[in-house]
């Protein structure tokens, strides 16, 4: 371990001049998101003395009034746990630096003098950043392409970054697609996946393609099986406007899990480029069979307790039907068309109000062909499991078997394993930090390219028809999920990693 915690990002190179135009100024994104990412860019040193903010919303809001606000909402969050962003003061220079280069105008997004205005306004280098409800996003950037506002020139990049969710299905996903590309060209979208930002997630294709020990092994002839997690604690919440025609298949699976997918199921791209990397995701989410309601389990959650309190039912959630058969849970087993991964099933799971919060990806190996030790203590095997673990406390463990001390031969299994925590001291972050800062410098790596998006859609689409009238399975809140997903691991003789045992 070394002696001192390692920053992560000892010489990185600062950003361009850049007016960063947020559509949605007033709204949750850019107050719990977006501001918190902005003023960590800036207490790195990132951002150039020529960045400023333009914030456009359909409010009436004062450049005064609006810096005012945001300082206090940065400020609210130091006394509050649950916020994202977490510091226990407001550091005033990097704060400073952000506050002074806030602008904001009133606009209607989808009025032609919104984008007018704009367009007397702006010059240079600009990112506009879609912080707006999904229905705005195909408006909003035909406004801005009517208006000129898309026109690149050698000194002057323009850029969109477009917020989830991108479609409701593999139709509406590629109409939205052809609607921004008739605007624009593919290299100037950037449609976020917030699940990209998280560090361990990148930290996946480092794990996976410079240790020369695991790419030999990562394949069917030693992998039995790949298991996705994303489970929750919280429930709905205040969105249940969104969630009730949304659902946990929409709302987590063809833009996080696979994400998580093809991190860990990609072929090795020939270099780390962007378009090359973006190659082997897609090719890897058009080799997803697609998947049928016998290999899917929808589940919804019954009233419960959630560390150590009574909590209610979906349906009994502000903003949702009584008799809603929208699901909160999904467990799917995927199986991949190509030759790494003939026969090894991928199994994922999604839920909320589930027994614990955990976003890891488990790679099962096969047991070892040998039965040397049969008949030892502790002689049946339990194959190694190789755990990538996201949130919370983003780190790995591999369960290995080792000799227990003593004169006999009696074998044990543990777990070995690190935090990033325990190495390295990284820059604050709530997640958004990399990404803006990747769309500033013009590196999509980390985006979702169009061909990308559809194929993730085209994979669920089956499912979404089959389960447009099926029922739901319930399972009580604070559980680990409907006693469903386990049958459909069971059949095959798995089990799930067990969720709420500390
Ligand atoms: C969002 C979903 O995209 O991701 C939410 O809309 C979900 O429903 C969230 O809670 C999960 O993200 P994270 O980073 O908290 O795991």
């Amino acid at each position: 371990m070394p002696d001192a915690p390692v920053h992560d990002t000892p010489d990185t190179p600062k950003t361009p001049a850049c007016t960063f135009v947020i559509f949605g100024a007033g709204g949750d994104l850019t107050k719990r998101l977006l501001m918190p990412a902005l003023y960590n860019l800036a207490g790195g040193g990132l951002l150039d003395e020529g960045f400023s903010v333009l914030g456009v919303d359909h409010n009436p809001l004062t450049d005064e009034g609006w810096r005012d606000d945001l300082t206090k909402t940065m400020e609210s969050f130091t006394k509050d746990p649950s916020a994202e962003f977490h510091a226990e003061r407001i550091d005033p220079r990097p704060w400073g630096f952000i506050r002074e280069r806030l602008h904001v105008m009133q606009g209607d997004f989808a009025d032609e003098a919104t984008f007018k205005d704009l367009a007397g306004r702006l010059s240079g280098n600009v990112v506009f950043y879609l912080a707006v409800a999904a229905r705005f996003f195909g408006p909003v950037v035909e406004g801005l392409g009517k208006a000129g506002l898309l026109k690149q020139a050698d000194d002057a990049f323009r850029r969109v970054v477009i917020e989830k969710p991108f479609g409701s299905d593999f139709a509406s996903a590629k109409a939205l697609n052809e609607t921004i590309l008739a605007q624009g060209d593919e290299s100037q979208f950037y449609r976020i996946d917030h699940f990209l930002g998280k560090e361990t997630v990148q930290s996946i294709l480092a794990i996976r393609f410079a240790n020369a020990m695991l790419e030999p092994i990562w394949r069917h002839q030693y992998v039995d099986h790949v298991e996705i997690t994303a489970a929750e604690t919280i429930g709905v919440e205040e969105r249940g406007r969104f969630y009730e025609p949304t659902g946990a298949l929409r709302d987590m699976v063809p833009n996080h899990l696979f994400q998580l997918l093809t991190m860990v199921a990609m072929e090795p791209p020939a270099a780390f480029d962007a378009e090359i990397v973006r190659d082997e995701k897609t090719k890897l989410v058009k080799a997803v069979r697609p998947i049928t309601p016998e290999n899917a389990v929808r589940g919804q959650y019954a009233a419960g307790r959630e560390e150590g309190k009574d909590v209610p039912g979906y349906r009994d959630e502000p903003d949702v039907a009584e008799d809603s058969r929208t699901e909160t849970y999904v467990a799917l087993k995927l199986e991949i068309e190509n030759e790494r991964w003939s026969g090894v099933p991928f199994v994922l799971r999604t839920g909320k109000r589930l027994a614990e919060r955990r976003t890891e990806i488990a790679v099962h190996f096969k047991p070892t062909p040998l039965t040397l030790f049969r008949g030892a203590e502790g002689g049946d095997l339990t194959p190694n499991v190789m755990r990538l673990r996201l949130d919370p406390a983003p780190g790995s463990a591999t369960r290995l078997n080792v000799k227990r001390p003593g004169p006999q031969m009696h074998l044990a299994a543990i777990e070995t394993g690190f935090s990033y925590g325990d190495f390295f001291d990284p820059a604050p972050t709530v997640g958004y930090e990399s990404l803006i800062y990747d769309c500033l410098m013009g590196d999509p790596t980390l985006f979702q390219r169009a061909d990308t998006i559809e194929a993730s859609w085209a994979a669920v689409d089956p499912l979404l028809k089959a389960w447009k009238d099926a029922p739901v399975c319930f399972y009580p809140a604070g559980t680990p999920g409907p006693k469903e997903a386990d049958d459909l691991l069971a059949r095959d003789g798995r089990t799930w990693l067990p969720l709420g045992e500390k």
